[in-house]
């Protein structure tokens, strides 16, 4: 069998696959092209995949013997997950293991856009430090502030934890009630436009879909407070960047610490790097050692589960197990979900 590899991963999460299959890497800097992919994809049985890699229905199809699609992220937005269930082909991801790095990494963007830290940086190194000043680089207070959280998921749920231990009130907002945590951490639901309006601190943590693009508009930016900052660790397209620019350098909000922008990388000459009131870091949520090993791991387990006809441990289209069963079965020669057991 054949599977192929669009990144250096992590070496624990190759050597698994290698031990089955013949590998191919592409070790590049950059992704692989599109023509590569094409014709990568037409000859591999798994493929392991990234965010950077458009995994679109014109690839899918170039996959004739495809049988499996394991995503290197979470997040899988990149992926026409409808043309793969249409294709029979399951989709893995990789969620759990980056929650806990990705939640320290945008409560790391909060306090620093709060306090100012990179200006603090900035102007230590520049010689401006002169003498203690009693106005100098004067921030906001994170301590008893109120933060709001979009999407309260993995990521979202331990970011209010994050909030709670530094004395937070936590709005939410999410799909469905999450009456248990609600509880847990005196969280308290309200309605998007509420927590904009309300909240100090607005923390990203829903996934990009038709619903969630652009959520963050020209309208939502008005309603927050002039005081507020954003945080984005989900995906750039759920802001939209024109209006965000604008609402930094006309003082609509406070500040923005983004992790992810649109597009990916920003251009060098973007607006948004030269505000002083917006952090910009280039999409490192989930970049510890430990995570990525754990991602390089399940990302293995998906593929190889994949190859063998076996449901993925991490599924992004469990649905494919369901109208896509014939279609399944028929490419692993009749060794289906059932005769699995499952
Ligand atoms: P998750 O557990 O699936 O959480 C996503 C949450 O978003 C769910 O709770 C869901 O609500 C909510 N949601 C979906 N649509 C919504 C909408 N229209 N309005 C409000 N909430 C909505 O996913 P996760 O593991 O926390 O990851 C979240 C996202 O973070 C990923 O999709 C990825 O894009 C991003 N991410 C980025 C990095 C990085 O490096 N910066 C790292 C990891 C992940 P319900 O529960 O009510 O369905
Ligand atoms: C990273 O952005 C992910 O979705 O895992």
């Amino acid at each position: 069998m054949n599977a192929f590899v669009t990144r250096l991963i992590p070496e624990a999460g190759l050597q698994m696959v290698r031990q089955v299959c013949q590998v191919r890497v592409w070790e590049g800097e950059l992704p692989p092209p599109r023509e590569v992919l094409l014709q990568q994809v037409a000859g591999c049985d798994g493929l392991i995949c990234l965010l950077t890699d458009p995994i679109d229905a014109g690839v899918i199809a170039a996959g004739g013997r495809l049988r499996v699609i394991s995503q290197f992220a979470v997040g899988v937005d990149n992926i026409d997950l409808a043309a793969a269930t249409a294709r029979g082909i399951p989709v893995g991801h990789t969620p759990g293991v980056l929650t806990e790095a990705t939640a320290d990494l945008a409560f790391g963007l909060l306090l620093a856009a709060a306090r100012r830290i990179p200006e603090g940086i900035e102007y230590v190194r520049a010689g401006r430090w002169r003498t203690w000043e009693p106005l100098g680089l004067l921030g906001a207070a994170v301590w008893g502030a109120t933060l709001g959280v979009v999407g309260l998921g993995r990521i979202g749920t331990a970011v209010a934890r994050r909030g709670r231990g530094f004395g937070m009130r936590v709005l939410y907002t999410s799909r469905t009630r999450k009456q248990r945590l609600e509880a847990e951490l005196g969280l308290e639901r309200v309605v998007l436009g509420d927590l904009l309006a309300r909240a100090d601190f607005v923390t990203l943590h829903c996934p990009l879909t038709p619903e969630t693009y652009h959520l963050i508009d020209e309208r939502a930016l008005r309603r927050m407070k002039p005081t507020a900052v954003l945080v984005n660790t989900a995906r750039g397209p759920v802001m939209e960047m024109e209006a965000l620019a604008r609402a930094l350098r006309e003082g609509w909000i406070a500040a923005a610490a983004l992790d992810v922008t649109d597009p990916e990388p920003l251009p060098p000459d973007h607006p948004l790097l030269s505000l002083p009131n917006c952090i910009i870091l280039p999409h490192i949520g989930s970049a510890t050692v430990a995570a990525r090993e754990r991602m390089a791991v399940m990302a293995a387990e998906n593929l190889l589960a994949g190859l063998r006809g076996e449901q993925l441990p991490y599924c992004a289209n469990p649905e494919v197990y369901g109208e896509g069963e014939q279609l399944r079965s028929e490419r692993n020669g009749g060794f289906s979900r059932r005769g699995l057991g499952l």
